[in-house]
């Protein structure tokens, strides 16, 4: 399972810790339904700035490694928080995107959702081909996740013989949730991070270092 921190060497900003963009910003005012539902433009400003900042970056040796693992190892799942699509860029094929994608747009009326990379993007804010108002493919505090993904990520982590938590800070729900999870379930918890986290002295092997000099290694 993947967090902003996998990104951070690519050049985006993560959300908690120094440069964090909770620091800058106020989750509650920009990724929350009620703040979308308040101002739509405020809200999609700064999804467009995301977009345009994520959209210089290109995939940096950790998310290349976990292609290969991929490749090599039956039954790997990817699971991520990031909505960034450096996973897809680097080529990684199953993602299960908890948080979902800053690239899909999804209509606030009809429910449609597709694909768009246009950054900066033309009007703010977007509507669908039916009129309606589009809102980012983002899962916001407070909201469920997509469907079933969760019960997706649970089934993959419970068949897992080692769980890699790599660059997040594991304190969102539930995506947190999956790391005492997989420690239940029988997993070899293995986490990968600059900084210590909740659950540093509880995994089974905690490296210290940038994801994308530690990954490549490990691999
Ligand atoms: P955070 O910003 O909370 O945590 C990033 C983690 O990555 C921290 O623990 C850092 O120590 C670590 N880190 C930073 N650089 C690293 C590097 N080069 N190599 C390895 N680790 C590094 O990001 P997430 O845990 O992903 O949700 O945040 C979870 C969710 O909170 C996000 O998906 C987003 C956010 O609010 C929503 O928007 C719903």
């Amino acid at each position: 399972m993947t967090g902003a921190g996998i990104s951070a060497e690519s050049g985006i900003p993560t959300f908690r810790g120094a440069g964090g963009l909770w620091k800058e910003f106020k989750a509650e005012d920009l990724a929350t339904p009620e703040a979308f539902a308040k101002n739509p433009p405020l809200v999609w400003e700064w999804y467009n700035w995301r977009r345009q900042l994520i959209a210089k970056a290109v995939p940096n040796p950790a998310h290349k490694a976990l292609v290969q693992l991929e490749i090599r190892k039956r039954g790997f799942t990817l699971i991520t928080q990031n909505v960034d699509g450096l996973h897809d860029l680097a080529g990684s094929g199953k993602i299960l995107k908890l948080h979902g994608d800053i690239w899909r747009l999804r209509c606030t009326v009809c429910g449609a959702n597709w694909p768009n990379r246009k950054t900066p993007l033309p009007k703010i804010p977007p509507h669908c081909a039916c009129g309606g108002l589009a809102r980012p493919g983002v899962v916001w505090f407070g909201e469920p996740l997509p469907d079933g993904m969760m019960k997706e990520a649970e089934h993959a982590v419970s068949a897992a013989q080692v769980f890699l938590v790599i660059g997040t800070s594991a304190s969102v729900y539930p995506a947190a949730s999956l790391v005492p999870y997989a420690r239940q379930a029988g997993a070899k918890v293995i986490e990968i991070n600059t900084d210590e986290t909740p659950f540093s002295a509880t995994v089974d092997c905690a490296l210290r270092g940038p994801a994308g000099e530690l990954l490549p290694k490990l691999w």
